[in-house]
Order: structure tokens, then sequence, then C-alpha cells
């Protein structure tokens, strides 16, 4: 029969990923302890309060620590698993930054006695599990750590990575299946009984290197597909043809599914992750380059277009809805939204610019210095524009009524009001 953990848990970093994670496995009856730097979240936590907005998370987290099986510290504490969710962003030339990582990785050590399994969650370039149980192994050479091969180690390491849809973090944290990858099988065996805690979707072992790079491979995947129909959605702009009309009568294949087009590729994963292929391997990552290439210049191509719209009016009032990277989410990391609303302002000082971003309640710091721009609420700004750009499918905008737009230029990046 498969093992199922019963040990206590530290999860450090506790954010989109780690959260939930801590949230799910505590729930469920499992010590945890959230680990974070930042001493606000920390503190929130504390409280029995989530300190961003995720469907049902706030509810678990309550739960959790009222039941007491959810406490929160700046500081490791000695636990029987460690689980690391903390950011993997890219630098300036696309490669990864992991020293977060291995900050991580620096405070867990010296609380290591054996034993233990410790799990990288954090979006990684392959090799970056091996270099947790290097890095491990330097700090201390004490204890044997599992990429030393010979032996049984004394402490297990495994890649665990998340494939969660924000939005619905909770019920896919659950329910999709997981790829856990190991230093060893042995590895792989110990993390996948944390998982098994709470999972109800298949848990598929594999090696720590295989794991890491599906990960980014799923991701790769969607960006080209995405790219295709950011191609097409130019190419019949240019040809005076409805993308939209295109891809619906394309997709009566029945062995084609063309993605939607938007005003291009946000968020933590999508946007970066296939540059850590490509930095693998960049003399043959050609079309996985070209892709994130096409789509991180979709941005630029919107705001010239509605720059071009205002260009015949006198002092037009421009409605912008939505600055989130997708659909009813308030978050705004990498989103093409905020690129496009930030060079529309900068390209048009005297243009007033209404910004409707019913999830947040101020501008992000991209923004901060363009005094021709300020936040509205939806049917204000929409009330009060000349044109009127869609970009973000967030609820409140699908459910205006149409009347509205009536006499305005409409630019509508998301295809929902043709
Ligand atoms: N958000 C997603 O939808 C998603 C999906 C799949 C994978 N991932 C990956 O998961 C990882 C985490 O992403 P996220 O969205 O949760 O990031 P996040 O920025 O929401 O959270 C990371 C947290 O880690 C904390 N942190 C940083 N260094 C720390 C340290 N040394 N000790 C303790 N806490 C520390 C930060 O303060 C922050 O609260 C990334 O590698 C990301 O690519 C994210």
């Amino acid at each position: 029969m498969s093992d199922i953990f019963t040990g206590t848990v530290a999860v450090i970093g506790l954010g989109y990923i780690g959260l939930p994670t801590a949230a799910a496995l505590a729930t469920r009856g499992v010590q945890v302890v959230g680990v974070d730097i930042n001493p606000d979240t920390v503190k929130t936590i504390a409280r029995g309060e989530a300190p961003f907005v995720e469907p049902d998370l706030a509810v678990a987290v309550s739960g959790a620590v009222a039941m007491g099986h959810l406490t929160a510290s700046t500081e490791p504490p000695e636990a029987d698993a460690f689980i690391i969710a903390v950011p993997t962003p890219s630098d300036a030339d696309h490669t990864a930054d992991l020293t977060y990582v291995r900050n991580a990785v620096e405070q867990i050590a010296p609380r290591l006695r054996g034993g233990e399994i410790v799990i990288l969650e954090s979006t990684s370039p392959p090799g970056t599990c091996l270099a947790v149980s290097e890095w491990l192994g330097e700090l201390r050479p004490d204890l044997r750590m599992p990429h030393a091969g010979e032996g049984t180690a004394d402490v297990y390491v495994a890649h665990c990575p998340e494939r969660v849809l924000p939005g619905r973090i909770m019920i896919e944290i659950v329910t999709n299946d997981r790829v856990i990858g190991g230093i060893t099988p042995r590895c792989a065996e110990k993390a996948a009984a944390i998982y098994r805690v709470f999972a109800q979707g298949r848990l598929v072992l594999s090696d720590a290197a295989s794991a890491e790079m599906a990960k980014l491979v799923e991701n790769s995947y969607r960006d080209v597909n995405i790219a295709f129909a950011n191609e097409l959605s130019l190419i019949c702009e240019k040809l005076k043809l409805d993308v939209w009309e295109i891809i619906e009568l394309a997709n009566h294949h029945p062995r084609v599914n063309i993605l939607k087009p938007g005003p291009g590729v946000g968020g933590h994963c999508i946007a970066v992750d296939p540059w850590f292929i490509v930095s693998a391997a960049p003399d043959l990552a050609r079309l996985i380059r070209t892709a994130r290439e096409v789509n991180d210049r979709k941005p630029d191509h919107v705001a010239e277009q509605v720059i071009d719209k205002a260009s015949r009016f006198h002092s037009p009032t421009i409605a912008c809805l939505g600055l989130a990277f997708k659909a009813n989410v308030e978050d705004l990391r990498e989103s093409p939204a905020v690129t496009i609303v930030g060079e529309i302002a900068r390209a048009l000082p005297d243009t007033d610019i209404l910004v409707a971003e019913p999830f947040v309640d101020s501008l992000p710091p991209a923004l901060d210095g363009l005094t021709n721009l300020r936040l509205a609420r939806t049917l204000d700004a929409v009330d009060a524009a000349d044109i009127v750009v869609l970009l973000v499918e967030h609820d409140q905008f699908l459910a205006l009524n149409r009347s509205v737009l009536a006499g305005k230029v409409v630019y509508d990046t998301r295809g929902v009001w043709r």
C-alpha cells in the first residue's frame, strides 16, 4: 500500500503557491508552519487571514489557523518535510534567478537532523533540484545528500512543480495530476507521500530534471499556441479579415483547436518559463524563442493601434478596461494590460486616461508618475470615454450593457464584443 505522510511540514514562501499548499495540508490535519520573509504576510496569516484574493483560500486559512494546524513564522522551524515555493523570476538576460531558492536552502540547512524530505515546488530550469541537493551537501557535510548516490541518503530531495490555474487554485491543487521527480526514486516516493494527503489527481513519479523540464514544456506549449493565435490576429488585421471569425471557422476541423488571440501574454509563468528552455538550449529553441517574441511584441502593437485611433480626435478621453494579466484575478504581474496602458499614457501625455480595474484599489508602481492616468469605476470610465479599450475579460466588463458603448470607438483585444 502507498505511504501517506504523517509528520510536520514547513512551507517556505507563502505566495500564490505556498499558501494554498500549506492550507491544503493543514486543513487535512497536518501540522504546518508557513514561513515567509515578509513579516506582514506572516502577521496576516497568523491572524487567520489570506494576504491576497484567491477563491476559497481565505476560508481554508482561517479554518486551519483556528484548528491550530497552521501557524506562520519568518524563520523555518525543524520539520519532517520542507516545501520550497519561493519566486524564480528571470534575469534581464532571461536566465533564471535562483537567489530566492538558494536563500531558502540556506535557511533550511541548519534545521536538518536527518530523515527529512526537501521538495522544490518553484518552477526551475533542469538541474536546479540537483543544485539544491548539492547546496545542502555543502552546507551540511555531516549529512549524506541523495545526489552523492552511494548508500542510503540522510535527506531526500525532490521537485514537484505546480500547474494550478490562478482563480481555481484551491480546486486544482487537489484535482490536478502531479509530476513528482526525485533525485533518486526513493526521494520521489517520499515526496509523493506528502501529496497523497490531499491530492485526488494521479501522482506521476519521475526523476527531478524530467519533472523540471516537463513543467517548462507545459508553459512553452501554451505560449507557442497563443503566439500562433496572436500572429494570426496581426495578419488578419492587415488583410482586413476578422481573426475571430477565421479561428471559429478553422476550429470546425475535427483536429484543429486554435486558441484565442489577446493583448499579449502575462503572469508569472507563461511569460517567463519558456525563456528557461531558451537559455538551456539557445541554438535549438528557435520556435520557443520566436513565440516569446511574438507574444511580447503584441502589447506594443495594441498600444500603437489605440494611439492611432486617438490621433483622429481632439483631446479624447480613453477608457482602458482591465490591468490584470487574466480575467477575474487581481494579479498584475507581467501583465500586458499594464504595459499597454503605460505606453498609451506616455505617448499621449495630454490625454485623459481612465483605467477601470475592479480587482485593485490603486495603480501599480509601473504606472507611477503618469499624471494623465487615474482609476475609475467601470461605468464612469466608459461613460466619459471617446475610445474604449477592452484589455481583460473580467466578468464585470462582460456584463456591461452594450448600449453604453454606442457612439464610441471600441478596441476589443479579446473579441468579446463582436
Ligand atoms: N502563481 C502561479 O500561478 C504559479 C503556478 C505554477 C508555478 N508557480 C511557481 O511557483 C513559485 C512561487 O510562485 P508564487 O506565485 O507563489 O510567488 P509569490 O511571489 O506569490 O510568493 C512567493 C513568496 O515567497 C516569499 N519568499 C521569498 N524568499 C523567501 C525565503 N527565502 N523564505 C521565505 N519566504 C520567501 C515571498 O515573500 C513571497 O511571499 C515560482 O517559481 C512560480 O514560477 C507559480
